[in-house]
């Protein structure tokens, strides 16, 4: 058993990561501004303290008061085409705010920080499926965000001994039993395709249908939200220290999520076709074997189908999300 931090623990991806800690025996406190996520997604059985990473002191007494020995740091602005719009949002937050937070976990003695990066560090990348070891070149203040404070991650490691693993997620997608995706502002494509099916929107967008893949739409790499979390808990094994990619090596295009979702829900979902969206690189597919061979790790819902199923029945169980 660990005394685990999390923060972001009421998003979506956190959500259900502290549900699976707690399945796990570990003792979770829950450290979220409720900007993104919801009260009610945070699982009961988890301390929950209301406060935000721009507040170095809270941020402090928190962890002390937990006494926490890993830190999972889920707490983050993650939209890619926002980012390109209002980049401060993406460096105050991700950069400076995640300081307050890693020189907090130094200073209380943490010795394991679990990090939520992403793919959109590579930027476009020049071999598919894509190894840790590529460049890093992101064509989006959100990607270039997240490797900032990978960077930071480095440092502290060989300056202050933090043992850190920095996760660069594909696409999280799916829905554990009790927790979902709830986003206020609904950007990602599942779960948009997926309020067509429920009826709540008459059609759904394709943003770009001229990118160099065989349909002409971009492609993604999915990967189960259930599994992102088990990979955190191998995280938290001593030694593990790195950075890995996390996603099931299977490329799927925004056509084919949305026939996907056409097959497992039964309903023919209408389409508008619109200009590309800024900051979108055409394709990313991961390469995971690091993560399978240094951490064990082994995704258990690898397919696209199995991970939209899953969407599915949680927003047909939630048609409105959380009720906070
Ligand atoms: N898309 C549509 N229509 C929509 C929504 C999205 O065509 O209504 C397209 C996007 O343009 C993109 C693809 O579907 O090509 C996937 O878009 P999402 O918004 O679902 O996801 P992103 O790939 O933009 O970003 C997500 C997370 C990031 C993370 C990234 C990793 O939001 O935090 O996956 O690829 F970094």
């Amino acid at each position: 058993m660990k005394r685990v931090f999390v923060t972001g623990g009421a998003g979506y991806i956190g959500s259900v990561c502290v549900e699976e800690l707690l399945n796990k025996g570990h003792e979770v406190t829950v450290f979220d501004n409720l900007s993104e996520g919801h009260r009610s997604a945070v699982d009961p059985r988890a301390s929950f303290v209301e406060g935000c990473l721009s507040d170095a002191e809270k941020i402090k007494s928190a962890l002390k008061e937990s006494n926490a020995e890993a830190v999972l740091h889920f707490a983050a602005h993650a939209l890619v085409g926002e980012s390109m719009t209002n980049p401060s949002k993406y460096f105050t937050n991700n950069v400076a705010n995640g300081l307050k937070l890693v020189d907090a976990a130094v200073e209380a003695g943490v010795k394991k920080f679990v990090f939520s990066s992403t793919c959109a560090t590579y930027g476009p990348p020049d071999t598919i499926p894509m190894t840790e070891d590529l460049p890093q070149r992101p064509i989006n203040p959100y990607g270039e965000s997240k490797l900032m404070f990978e960077k930071v991650l480095r440092w502290y490691k060989e300056i202050h001994g933090l043992d850190f693993v920095a996760f660069r997620y594909f696409n999280a997608a799916g829905a554990g039993d009790k927790f979902g995706e709830h986003h206020k502002i609904e950007t990602h494509l599942i779960p948009n395709v997926l309020k067509v099916a429920l009826g709540q929107a008459e059609n759904c967008q394709i943003f770009g249908t001229d990118y160099p893949t065989p349909d002409g739409t971009c492609i993604r790499d999915y990967i189960h939200i259930v599994d992102l979390a088990q990979a955190h808990i191998l995280a938290m094994q001593p030694d593990k220290t790195g950075f890995y990619n996390l996603g099931n090596g299977d490329g799927y295009s925004v056509r084919e999520v949305i026939e996907t979702c056409e097959k497992v829900t039964g309903k023919k979902i209408p389409v508008i076709e619109k200009e590309r969206r800024p900051g979108d690189p055409p394709k990313l597919v991961a390469a995971a074997h690091r993560a399978f061979n240094d951490l064990g790790w082994k995704p258990e819902y690898p397919k696209l189908q199995s991970i939209i199923e899953s969407a599915w029945m949680w927003h047909q169980a939630n048609p409105n999300g959380y009720p906070d």
